[in-house]
């Protein structure tokens, strides 16, 4: 079993409500939420790093490190993710404080977060963190292993959120669709 997966398993077990998943994301999951970023389109945030698979694979974009903040808020994750990304700027926080980062002009915020299972005044200060800081024309990507969006439908209305749906990816444990969501330009 490799180190990623040993350190992620143990933190399922003495953190379960924060990790809320059986496995890291797959290489099929991580690749759908990473499709379409673009290194000329400006910073990209991460929420919910854990041991980086996604990290990884925004990275494999062409996304320069320095132009990734990932967002995590488990401390031995956070040490795990310094180790293994030096120049990703890894932030040791909860995602509901986004606005403390002051970060504008974002392309994407790209959740691993178990973003369903919050309460909906934490997705609230979540969803509205991350879009006080993506630009106009950015997208909130969400994966979620169930039938419905991976956004509280009150908070669809109330940010009047627009989105696409991905197929359903199998390979994944569970299968898994990947939501992206924007909002209207004015
Ligand atoms: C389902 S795991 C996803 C890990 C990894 N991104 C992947 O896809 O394999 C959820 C991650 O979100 C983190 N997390 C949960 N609540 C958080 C919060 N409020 N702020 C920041 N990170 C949080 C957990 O510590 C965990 O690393």
């Amino acid at each position: 079993m490799s180190k990623d997966l040993r350190l992620f398993i143990s933190q399922i077990m003495s953190r379960p409500h924060e990790v809320v998943a059986l496995a890291p994301s797959s290489d099929g999951l991580c690749q759908e939420m990473v499709a379409g970023l673009d290194p000329a389109k400006g910073p990209v945030i991460e929420l919910g790093a854990g041991t980086g698979n996604i990290t990884r694979a925004i990275l494999g974009r062409g996304i320069a490190p320095e132009m990734l903040h990932s967002v995590e808020m488990n401390p031995m994750f956070c040490t795990h993710l310094c180790d293994a990304f030096p120049r990703v700027n890894v932030h040791q926080m909860s995602a509901c404080d986004l606005d403390d980062l002051g970060l504008k002009n974002v392309q994407a915020v790209i959740s691993g977060l178990p973003l369903l299972s919050m309460p909906i005044a934490v997705q609230r200060d979540i969803l509205r963190g991350s879009f006080n800081s993506l630009a106009p024309e950015g997208s909130f990507v969400q994966f979620t292993y169930g039938p419905n969006p991976s956004v509280h439908s009150d908070l669809r209305k109330e940010l009047t959120l627009s989105w696409t749906r991905s197929d359903k990816i199998w390979r994944n444990l569970p299968p898994a669709r990947v939501y992206r969501f924007t909002r209207p330009v004015h």
